[in-house]
């Protein structure tokens, strides 16, 4: 470690782990506990007794919506459900076999060249795009759907909450009345979870007094790799690989004797049961047992048993969310966008939160290369 390191210890923790790097009241989450709260409030609660709008709200404002605050919310997420014709244009051009959180990214930086307002970051205007954009990512994640196998875009049902409204434009049918309520949970538990690492890089570039929607670009690139929120579609394509109960022990045994992580497991805060994966535990089964076809459900129990015995790790949110959309007959690829399609919300209010009370965020690092090293003309070299 460096005279530097040693001034400012902190600065040495590997990845910032357990390293407070600001306040937010937005949400918290206590790891050894297994606790998630949004503004205060017990995830457990908003699971079972709230809705994905009155969560936004409350992400946003710092309080739940009076039933008129969420008539309005809802009014105003419904007219934000259209997106430019071009950006549709610009859906339909990229490569068919593109990765659509790499489209969604893509697609938020064009939307911002067609809003004017887009470099006012006023309290005002920051939470007039953040509704929006919440009303936008269900249509353009839909859209990319339907493209990328060869279908129209489907256009939005102007009364629909953001679920139903997901789920309809996605499959051109309007799901069933279980299904839009358990894909509500599913956004609802997805909406925030404090300084992830796609919210503290929206949180970095909002420092910058970048636009909202540069932030939440930054975002989604970060939420795209496998560590973050790819990891969804990843514990997917692992249990097909995987293909039957008998499997799953041989498998999990070989890779991690092979030191090849499982995705779905551990956490970089939670060292006991992530809450989020308790409701999707229930989910995937309840999915499986109305399909008639609990096969997914049954193996990630049991990966969930290997993985316990054999590395003492728990499975985090995106673990069963994977058997859960997949029951919902929604594609692999889309799975990282939806986390988008909720994350939203919370990037949006850590965004205001930051520009609330704004200091760049420009950290030291731990300088351990040369110094002194003397300049040699190209042709000497
Ligand atoms: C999320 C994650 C990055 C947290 O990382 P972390 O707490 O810093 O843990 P580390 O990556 O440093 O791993 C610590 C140890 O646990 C092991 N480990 C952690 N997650 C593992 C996993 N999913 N599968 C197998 N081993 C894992 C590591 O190999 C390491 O073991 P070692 O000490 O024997 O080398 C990590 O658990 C992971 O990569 N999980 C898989 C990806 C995933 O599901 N991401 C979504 C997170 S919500």
């Amino acid at each position: 470690m460096t005279e530097k390191a040693k001034e400012t210890p902190t600065a040495a923790a590997t990845g910032l782990r357990g390293v407070v790097v600001g306040s937010s009241t937005v949400s918290d989450v206590v790891g050894d506990k297994g606790e998630l709260i949004y503004q205060g409030y017990n995830i457990h609660d908003l699971a079972k007794d709230s809705t994905f709008e009155e969560v936004a709200f409350l992400l946003w404002n710092k309080r739940l919506p009076t039933q008129a605050e969420l008539d309005e919310l809802k009014k105003r997420l419904s007219d934000s459900y259209s997106v430019p014709g071009e950006v549709i244009d610009l859906l339909q051009r990229c490569p068919r076999d593109a990765d659509p959180i790499d489209i969604l990214r893509t697609a938020v930086s064009v939307l911002e060249s067609y809003d004017p307002t887009a470099r006012d970051i006023s309290m005002e205007n920051s939470r007039k795009i953040s509704v929006k954009l919440t009303g936008q990512f269900a249509t353009l994640v839909a859209a990319i759907g339907r493209v990328r196998n060869g279908k129209e875009p489907v256009a939005p049902l102007p009364n629909a909450n953001v679920a139903t409204n997901f789920l309809y434009m996605l499959k051109g049918e309007l799901p069933s009345e279980h299904d839009a309520k358990l894909f509500d949970t599913c956004l609802i538990l997805h909406a925030d979870h404090e300084l992830n690492a796609s919210t503290f890089t929206a949180r970095v570039v909002a420092g910058t007094l970048a636009s909202v929607y540069a932030s939440v670009v930054a975002a989604i690139g970060a939420l795209s790799g496998p560590l973050h929120g790819g990891a969804n579609t990843n514990v997917m394509k692992t249990l097909l690989d995987i293909g039957d109960v008998e499997n799953v022990e041989g498998y999990v045994k070989k890779a991690l004797a092979e030191k090849r992580k499982m995705m779905g497991f551990g956490h970089a805060v939670y060292k006991t049961e992530d809450p989020r994966a308790t409701h999707l535990r229930r989910f995937s089964k309840e999915m499986g047992e109305r399909a008639g076809d609990t096969k997914w459900y049954e193996m990630s129990r049991k990966v969930e048993e290997v993985m316990m015995r054999e590395k003492g790790l728990y499975p985090n949110v995106d673990f069963f969310s994977a058997s859960t959309y997949y029951m919902m007959g929604i594609p692999l690829a889309l799975y990282t966008p939806i986390f988008a399609v909720s994350r939203i919300t919370g990037w949006t209010a850590h965004i205001l939160e930051q520009y609330a009370d704004n200091k760049l965020i420009r950290p030291r690092a731990d300088y351990v290369g040369p110094r002194n090293v003397p300049y040699v003309p190209i042709e000497q070299r």
